[in-house]
C-alpha cells in the first residue's frame, strides 16, 4: 500500500486515516522513563509488544534500556531482523515447532523466555540442546492476575529444574496486568502491594531451594513507581508510557510518578457533514476499541462508533467538511497492530513535518 506520507511532507499532506507519532512528545516520554529508571537504579526493558518497531526499540536502547520485551516469538523474530540484539519473550512458548524457532533465534540474538511448567522447561531444554543454543529462563509467578505463572511456593522447584537442565536461571517474571488499569491510585497500590508480597514469597522459595535469584522483572505504565519502590523488583517492563493511550490517561495519577503525554494519534478527515454531526474516515479498522472509544484531541467533540470505517462526531463546534481531526486511541497496542507504518512528525501536529516513516515490523506477528 502507498505510505500515508513521505519524509519532508508538511503534516497537512499526511493522508488519512494514518497512524501518526508526535516525535517531540514521544521523545519526552522516552527520556522521562529512562531518567526514572536511572534515578531508581532499576534496569529498564520496555515492552516492544506495544510499538512493534525496531526503529523505536533502537531509540529505547540508545536511551539506556538493556533490551526489550515481547510477548510473541514472531515479534522477537521481527525485531531481531530489524537489528535488536537483546530480547526477552515475557511469555510461555510450549509448541515444539515454536521452540525449535526460538532455539534458532537464540543463535542470532541474546534471548530470554518465561516458563511456568515442568513440561515447558523440558521442551525448552530439549530444543536448545538440539540447536546447540542458549537462552536465559525466567520462572513466571502469578502475582494476582490469574493468568500465566506458578504459585509462589512452586517457583523453587521450577528454578531447580531449569538449573538441572544446565540452563541459566535469570530470575522471576512477576507482572500484574489487570492492576495497570485500575482507575484509582489506591486500588493500584493495594493490588501491587499484594503482587510484591507474592513476588517476595517466590523469591524466598527459590532461595530456599538453593538457587540464587538474580532478578525480579515486571511492572507496566500504570504501576511502575510502586514496583520501583518495593525493593523486590530490579527491572521495569513498561510499554505504553511511550505513546500514552486514552485508557491510561483516564487513570488517576500515581503520586510521585512521572507523567506522560499523548504521542500516538490517528489522523482523520471529515468526509460527510450533517447539521448536527460530522462523519470522519476513521472507524475501528483504524483504532482498537477494546478499551473504549478514542478521544478527539483538543476539541470539545464526542466520538461515537460509526462502524468499521466511520466515526461520528457531535458537539458544539463541529468541524467542516474536509477538516482534519486527531484521535487519541483508546488502547495503543492493538491500534498499532492495525497499521503498516508510523508517520513520525517533528514540530507538532499543526505545523510539523514528516521526519520518518517507520514500518511496523512486528505487525500481525501473533505466532
Ligand atoms: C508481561 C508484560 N509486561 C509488561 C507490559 C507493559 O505494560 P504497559 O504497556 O501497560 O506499560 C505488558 C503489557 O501488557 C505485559 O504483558
Amino acid at each position: 500500500m502507498t505510505p500515508a506520507a513521505c519524509v519532508g511532507d508538511h503534516v497537512d499532506a499526511v493522508a488519512s486515516p494514518a497512524l501518526v507519532i508526535d516525535l517531540d512528545a514521544m521523545e519526552r516520554n522516552l527520556h522521562r522513563m529512562a531518567d526514572f529508571a536511572r534515578q531508581h537504579r532499576m534496569r529498564l526493558r520496555p515492552h516492544a509488544k506495544m510499538h512493534k518497531s525496531a526503529a523505536i526499540a533502537r531509540r529505547q536502547v540508545e536511551a539506556g534500556a538493556v533490551g526489550v520485551c515481547v510477548q510473541k516469538l514472531g515479534e522477537a523474530e521481527a525485531l531481531a531482523a530489524g537489528g535488536i540484539g537483546d530480547i526477552y519473550i515475557s511469555n510461555e512458548v510450549i509448541a515444539p515447532d515454536k521452540l525449535a524457532r526460538l532455539a534458532q533465534l537464540a543463535q542470532r540474538v541474546r534471548l530470554a523466555v518465561a516458563v511456568d511448567s515442568s513440561l515447558g522447561v523440558d521442551r525448552l531444554a530439549q530444543a536448545l540442546r538440539v540447536a546447540g543454543s542458549r537462552a536465559d529462563v525466567f520462572v513466571e509467578v502469578d502475582v494476582g492476575q490469574g493468568r500465566c505463572g506458578v504459585a509462589p511456593a512452586a517457583a523453587g522447584a521450577l528454578a531447580q529444574q531449569v538449573i538441572a537442565h544446565g540452563l541459566p536461571f535469570a530470575g522471576l517474571q512477576a507482572y500484574h496486568g489487570r492492576a495497570q488499569h485500575l482507575r484509582t491510585a489506591a486500588e493500584r497500590e493495594a493490588a501491587i502491594r499484594h503482587a510484591v508480597a507474592l513476588a517476595r514469597a517466590a523469591q524466598a522459595a527459590v532461595t530456599a531451594a538453593g538457587v540464587a535469584c538474580p532478578l525480579v522483572t515486571g511492572a507496566g505504565t500504570g504501576s511502575f513507581a510502586l514496583e520501583a519502590a518495593s525493593g523486590v523488583y530490579g527491572e521495569l517492563q513498561c510499554g505504553s508510557y511511550l505513546f500514552m493511550d486514552r485508557d491510561y490517561a483516564d487513570n488517576e495519577p500515581t503520586p510521585n510518578a512521572p507523567r506522560f503525554e499523548h504521542a500516538l494519534f490517528v489522523k482523520a478527515q471529515v468526509i460527510s457533514r450533517g447539521h448536527a454531526h460530522a462523519v470522519i474516515d476513521a472507524g475501528h479498522k483504524s483504532h482498537a476499541i477494546d478499551s473504549g472509544l478514542p478521544r478527539v484531541w483538543q476539541r470539545e467533540l464526542d466520538y461515537a462508533n460509526g462502524g468499521d470505517e466511520h466515526g461520528i462526531l457531535r458537539g458544539a463546534a463541529l468541524p467542516a467538511l474536509g477538516d482534519t481531526v486527531w484521535l487519541v486511541p483508546g488502547h495503543c497496542d492493538p491500534t498499532v497492530n492495525l497499521h503498516d507504518d508510523y508517520v513520525a512528525v517533528r514540530g507538532g501536529l499543526e505545523r510539523g513535518t514528516v521526519e520518518a516513516v517507520w514500518r511496523i515490523d512486528a505487525r500481525g506477528c501473533v505466532r
